[in-house]
């Protein structure tokens, strides 16, 4: 399909059932190419319009004292020079934007769940869990930071 050169091919794919799918990583890609997973949910057109103007709104504020001292973590500690949180004042473009990563079933292409342990595990072992990652990993942190960087995370929905 891709592999020649100057020519443009297109290929869809018709939904016929509402449901979750697994898909895969089809081209080899980097490291970690075989870790490489991701989710493909089909919905009626009501539920997507409904997920489609929610993933459009700005980060939801935090609620709890975790989650604001996860907040001014993750301006404060370099997390924001490579992610965008829309509504934020963290607008890098080399990560992820993470606006809405609390809502997510999983992260990492389908490596670590998108909960609060999982965000913990993630972001102090990137480089354990998938090789050849472009985000550092950020085990020096205080326990405290990483629990309320995560924490942060997780309300992100
Ligand atoms: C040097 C740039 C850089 C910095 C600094 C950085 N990240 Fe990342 N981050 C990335 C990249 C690139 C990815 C995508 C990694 C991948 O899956 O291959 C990523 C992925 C993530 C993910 C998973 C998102 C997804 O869609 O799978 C989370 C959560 C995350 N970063 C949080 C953080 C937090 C919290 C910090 C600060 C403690 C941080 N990042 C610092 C570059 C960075």
């Amino acid at each position: 399909m891709d592999m020649i050169p100057g020519r443009v091919n297109e290929l869809a794919l018709e939904p016929l059932q509402a449901g979750v799918y697994r898909g895969a990583c089809a081209e080899f890609c980097g490291l970690s190419h075989a870790r490489m997973n991701l989710t493909v949910i089909v919905s009626d057109p009501g539920a997507f319009e409904t997920w489609l103007d929610h993933q459009a709104q700005p980060a939801a504020a935090p609620t709890s004292a975790a989650a604001e001292a996860g907040r001014r973590t993750f301006l404060d500690r370099g997390c924001s020079t490579c992610h965008t949180i829309r509504g934020t004042a963290a607008v890098g473009v080399i990560g992820p934007d993470l606006t809405h990563v609390g809502s997510r079933r999983a992260i990492a292409a389908g490596a670590v769940p998108a909960t609060a342990a999982g965000f913990r595990r993630w972001i102090a072992t990137t480089d354990a869990i998938k090789p050849g990652v472009h985000m550092p990993a950020f085990a020096s942190l205080p326990d405290a930071a990483l629990d309320a960087v995560a924490s942060y995370l997780a309300e992100l929905r």
